[in-house]
């Protein structure tokens, strides 16, 4: 089969497109028939090798976590799936093995899809919503009434959040810019903030939750927009715990973890019509090094996928 690798770091140009053999599954996993797959800033970062420590990765390496796909084999202790089920899911960044033609799963980690929807509608959740879900619900804790602020509410993770806040009866800010305005706006912000000619600080008071995406200065002036004993969820870096003892807020360093049933939950509301993926673009297999350099730019809108053509 073939796959799109890395041999060493360095940049999307050199990924090579290698013929591998196909992987076989293990007792628990799914073999999967990559139908699309979608790009993650993490797939920049692998690339480049600036993640070494956190994702220590063995060379070659078989770009991709995210895919959507059909079951081809399933090993004995996934009988839950049958070959043709439509799945998606996340691969351990430490494997990747996402963008190629096959793939392996364990199957605990994979949603199986309902049948109304395709690949192409569900391959851009799985990293970016499964973020999302876990920054407004498990950790963010956010309930109808309260107020949150998601920052690159146009971005891949912040596009989902403005709809679960939606969803979870929150008011919601915004942050985006240029085109993303309007887009934040069609997932359902309340009030979209242009980030580029405004000062978020100046526009957001005494907010339940802050979901950053950003870091840096974004997100140490971001304590100056929640209230006493507010939740600031950390989606890029830790936060500066002495600021969080000043008033009282409780921060969250929020480190993805993958659940199939979390994914079942997202496709059911997309099946419901109540949560939808923005495309930002799609980009045939053979130009993955020009989809990982779209969403190195910072400026993509929602998500970047890649249909495999088989
Ligand atoms: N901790 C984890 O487990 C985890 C999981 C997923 C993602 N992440 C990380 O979270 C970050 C965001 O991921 P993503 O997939 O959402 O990225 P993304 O889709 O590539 O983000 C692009 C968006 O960021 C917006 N943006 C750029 N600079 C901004 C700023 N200063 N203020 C507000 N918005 C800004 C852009 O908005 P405009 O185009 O509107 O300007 C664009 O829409 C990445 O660093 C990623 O690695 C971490």
């Amino acid at each position: 089969m073939r796959a799109a690798r890395i041999h060493a770091y360095g940049g999307w140009e050199d990924i090579r497109y290698d013929e591998i053999p196909v992987p076989e599954p293990g007792a628990d996993e799914l073999l999967v028939r990559v139908k699309t797959a979608s790009i993650n800033p993490l797939d920049v970062k692998l690339v480049k090798g600036t993640v070494q420590d956190r994702f220590p990765i063995n060379l070659p390496y078989t770009l991709g976590t995210d895919i959507a796909g059909v079951v081809e084999k399933a090993g004995p202790l996934a009988a839950r799936f049958a070959v043709g089920d439509t799945v998606f899911g996340r691969l351990a960044p430490m494997k990747g093995g996402g963008f190629a033609e096959f793939a392996v799963m364990p199957a605990i980690d994979v949603g199986l899809a309902p049948k109304s929807l395709l690949p192409g509608e569900i391959a851009g959740l799985p990293a970016a919503c499964g973020t999302a879900w876990e920054g407004v619900f498990e950790l963010g804790k956010l309930k109808k009434g309260q107020s949150v602020l998601v920052h690159a509410g146009a971005g891949g993770v912040g596009s989902y959040a403005v709809q679960l806040a939606k969803l979870a009866g929150a008011y919601v800010f915004a942050t985006a810019s240029g085109d993303g305005l309007q887009i934040a706006r069609s997932r359902g912000a309340d009030h979209v903030i242009d980030y580029r000619n405004e000062d978020f600080v100046q526009v957001c008071r005494e907010v339940d939750l802050v979901i950053d995406t950003i870091g840096g200065a974004t997100q140490e002036r971001s304590f100056g927009v929640l209230k006493h004993g507010g939740t600031l969820v950390c989606v890029t870096e830790a936060a500066d715990g002495r600021k969080a003892a000043e008033k009282d807020i409780k921060t969250h360093r929020l480190v993805h973890q993958m659940r199939g049933s979390r994914l079942e939950l997202m496709a059911a509301l997309m099946e419901q019509g109540k949560l939808t993926c923005h495309v930002d673009s799609v980009f045939p297999f053979e130009e993955i090094p020009a989809a990982i350099a779209r969403n190195a730019t910072r400026q993509a809108k929602g998500k970047i996928l890649i249909h495999m053509g088989s």
